[in-house]
């Protein structure tokens, strides 16, 4: 089937390579044109692992095509998927103007059925505002339907969450957009879920809202495990054997990050005070995921007694690994909080470096996870990246002026750090000391 996309970040890109991957063709649209000019090379803007192969095969094949002009996706494809950009404003209110001008130029441009998907993270009843703003603007008696098709990948993994997922939502209230959606995903191994429009918006908020939800039970968890002398990992274990309880997405760490957990949890307590429902438990959710970060910071405040001109090592700056994205990183907001303290930070991340550069050019960016520990009075790490696990823990300890890890992600060999005689400081554990 002829498909487009419009908006080509992280969904509409990945989404549009995978169904050219199914076999269909697709037109991609952004209005960014210096963007437009590295994918047609198909060169890919962020880091994602697995997408610049796929997306440089189907620029080849001409199986995926660009435009800057959203009327160019209203002709081309008989399904129109709208993966623009929601950014929150105040107190999670997602601003809905990106969406509004598509589903205008749509109207306007409008000559036969067409139907339009939202993609999209966006608030309950997004779908009838786009219907009604295409009926006012649409010019002529012509058919179409707004469907909701959230997107559940997840950035580091997302061509695999895309090509295999769990489960495909799509929320339509007609015969005639079903049936195009059942085609579109006629190709992926999945159950196919189908609900009305306003349920399929609500499963995604909620699903990421649980999500988060659960990771903050397990970081809450973890605080009262450090007060009681208990272990997380050990409690979570125990609890996730439960096949109802589970053990996904139950770590405990310095926090969620990134560009959805924040915002979803955010905009699901704004939709539902908007709704005159009171959302006091999903407004602690982002609270509490805040206050588990000032904690770590505290921890290490109180080890380290005096941070102004100590120099520490940061080991990650990604909000999680396999992504060079910096939104709502924990390890950004450390950072800030270090750097107002006067310490000198030595810091390093896989892929992440480049766009951090952007916000802190005055920190000094290691070349290697060994060259950012030298001389340092400690070492923080922040992301769990393989190559930190991996790490060569002998080297670190000879390379650090004092033998100290504070480890937000509990991803350091503890019993190594033990035989080594280092001090560790993780989430939700006794610290690891050297023996007196
Ligand atoms: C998330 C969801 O997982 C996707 O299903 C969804 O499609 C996506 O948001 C979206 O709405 O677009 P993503 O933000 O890419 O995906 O990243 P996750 O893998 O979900 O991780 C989010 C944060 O939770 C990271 O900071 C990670 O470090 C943290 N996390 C995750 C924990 O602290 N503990 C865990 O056990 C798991």
């Amino acid at each position: 089937m002829k498909i487009s996309i419009v908006g080509s970040g992280h969904v509409g890109l990945i989404s549009g390579v995978c169904f050219a991957e199914k076999g269909h063709d697709v037109l991609c649209v952004d209005h960014d044109t210096d963007k437009l000019t590295k994918l047609r090379k198909g060169e890919v803007p962020f880091y994602e692992p697995g997408l610049p192969e796929l997306l440089k095969k189907h620029v080849a094949s001409k199986k995926v095509i660009f435009s800057e002009r959203t009327e160019d996706a209203v002709e081309f494809g008989q399904a129109i998927f709208i993966c623009v950009g929601t950014p929150s404003t105040e107190r999670g209110k997602a601003d809905m103007s990106y969406v509004e001008r598509v589903a205008r130029t749509v109207a306007e441009n409008l000559k036969d059925y067409r139907l339009v998907i939202e993609k999209s993270t966006v608030p309950i009843k997004t779908s009838e505002r786009i219907r009604r703003t295409i009926s006012r603007y649409i010019k002529g008696d012509i058919q179409f339907d707004v469907a909701s098709n959230p997107e559940f990948l997840r950035e580091g993994s997302a061509i695999e969450d895309t090509l295999k997922p769990d489960r495909v939502v799509v929320g339509v209230d007609s015969a005639k957009g079903e049936s195009l959606l059942r085609e579109i995903y006629g190709g992926f191994d999945c159950p196919i879920v189908v609900t009305s429009v306003g349920s399929a918006e609500l499963i995604k908020h909620a699903s990421n809202s649980f999500l988060a939800l659960k990771i903050t039970y397990a970081n809450w968890l973890a605080r009262l495990c450090e007060v009681s002398g208990a272990d997380v990992d050990e409690v979570v274990h125990g609890m996730g054997l439960d096949h109802r309880i589970g053990h996904h997405f139950f770590g405990a760490g310095i926090g969620y990050g990134g560009s959805c957990f924040p915002k979803d949890v955010d905009a699901l307590a704004h939709i539902s005070e908007e709704l005159g429902l009171e959302a006091p438990m999903i407004r602690l959710i982002s609270d509490t995921n805040k206050s588990q970060l000032e904690n770590f910071y505290k921890k290490i405040e109180s080890e380290l007694w005096v941070l102004n001109d100590k120099t520490l090592a940061i080991w990650g700056l990604a909000f999680k690994p396999n992504t060079d994205d910096l939104r709502e990183a924990p390890a950004l907001r450390l950072i800030n909080l270090l750097k107002q303290a006067g310490a000198k930070l030595r810091v390093h991340d896989p892929v992440a470096m480049p766009n951090t550069r952007k916000v802190h050019p005055d920190l000094y960016y290691a070349n290697d996870p060994m060259d950012a520990v030298n001389g340092a009075d400690a070492l923080i790490v922040c992301t769990e990246w393989p190559q930190y696990k991996e790490a060569d823990l002998a080297k670190v300890k000879a390379g650090l002026r004092v033998p100290l890890i504070f480890d937000g992600r509990n991803c350091i060999d503890r019993k190594r750090v033990a035989e080594l005689g280092m001090t560790l400081f993780g989430i939700g554990k006794e610290p690891v000391r050297p023996e007196a």
